[in-house]
């Protein structure tokens, strides 16, 4: 964890902040000393975060927000503006995964997949270069990926990390001459609520290899406690959110001239999870 307050007087905005990766970057950012605009649609987290974030001398607001809804995405970068001034570093992280193969997966979950993934990203990245625009910030706009993105055959959420990275390269050439940089984060597997979708019988069997005996809902989410201890038993296989957060805390960190375009962050060795 940072203690230099590298961000003081900075504001941040992060999607899907009351989970897993996206709370870790909220935190890593508070704690440096940005203002942090926590959104997400499970408040109870979010506060918790806040709290931790304001006992290490930072500030957080907490906006519960559906980004499916462009309107609720724009609402959120106006809220942090109206709040602060500014807007300096926007991470759009909020995502889902559905696995299916494309002959047995669902419609519905396909427009989730779409709307979360992509359509959020995009207005989340719009609204924020018009925010940073205004108020003549150094931003930084940071897209969460995927590893998915450098295979091929990843299905309908691999295929929604392909145009992340696709979002986020055309954004950089676009804002070449702007005083905003743009980096695409691509994770490995993480252990995160993101498994809360996939098969509870798989998940349960990943578990057991680590000690675990848990019973899962699909579509629930996973006892902090289990992803904590998957974290730190399964070190070679799965990381934790944190590893991601540092990277990110890195990439923000960085002179305005110099842009850590694309990263890669993943466990020494790969587990295909469609992750
Ligand atoms: N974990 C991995 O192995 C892995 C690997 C590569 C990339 N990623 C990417 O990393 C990002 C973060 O995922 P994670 O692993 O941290 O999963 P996670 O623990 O499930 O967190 C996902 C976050 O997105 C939010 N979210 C989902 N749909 C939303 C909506 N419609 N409106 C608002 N918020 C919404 C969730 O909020 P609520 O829970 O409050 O609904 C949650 O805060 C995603 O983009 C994912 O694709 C993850």
């Amino acid at each position: 964890m940072s203690t230099a307050k590298t961000l003081d007087g900075k504001t941040a905005v992060v999607t899907g902040a009351s989970s897993g990766i996206g709370c870790s970057i909220a935190e890593q950012l508070g704690e440096a000393g940005a203002c942090v605009f926590l959104s997400g649609r499970t408040e109870e987290s979010m506060l918790e975060s806040k709290k931790r974030i304001e006992a290490s001398g930072g500030r957080a607001e907490v906006i519960t927000a559906d980004i499916r809804d462009p309107a609720q995405v724009r609402g959120l970068i106006q809220a942090a503006v109206d709040f602060t001034g500014r807007l300096d570093i926007m991470v759009n992280n909020a995502g889902v995964g559905f696995p299916a193969s494309i002959m047995e997966g669902d419609a519905e979950n396909w427009r989730t997949m779409l709307e979360t993934n992509i359509l959020a990203l995009l207005v989340g990245c719009q609204s924020a270069v018009k925010a940073m625009r205004a108020c003549n910030a150094e931003g930084q706009i940071v897209n969460i990926s995927s590893i998915a993105a450098q295979r091929n055959n990843s299905g309908v959420y691999g295929s929604t990390k392909h145009a992340v990275n696709a979002i986020s390269a055309t954004l950089r050439e676009e804002l070449e001459d702007d005083t905003i940089r743009v980096t695409n984060v691509m994770p490995g597997v993480i252990a995160t609520n993101f498994a809360r979708h996939f098969d509870t019988q798989f998940v349960e069997g990943v578990a057991k290899m680590a000690g675990i005996d848990v019973k899962l809902t699909q579509g629930e989410r996973i006892p902090p406690e289990v992803l904590e201890t998957l974290a730190d038993k399964m070190k070679q296989v799965l990381g934790h959110p944190d590893d991601v957060a540092r990277a990110v805390l890195f990439a923000v960190n960085q002179p305005i001239e110099v842009n850590l375009a694309d990263i890669v962050v993943r466990p020494p060795k790969s587990m295909n999870l469609g992750g």
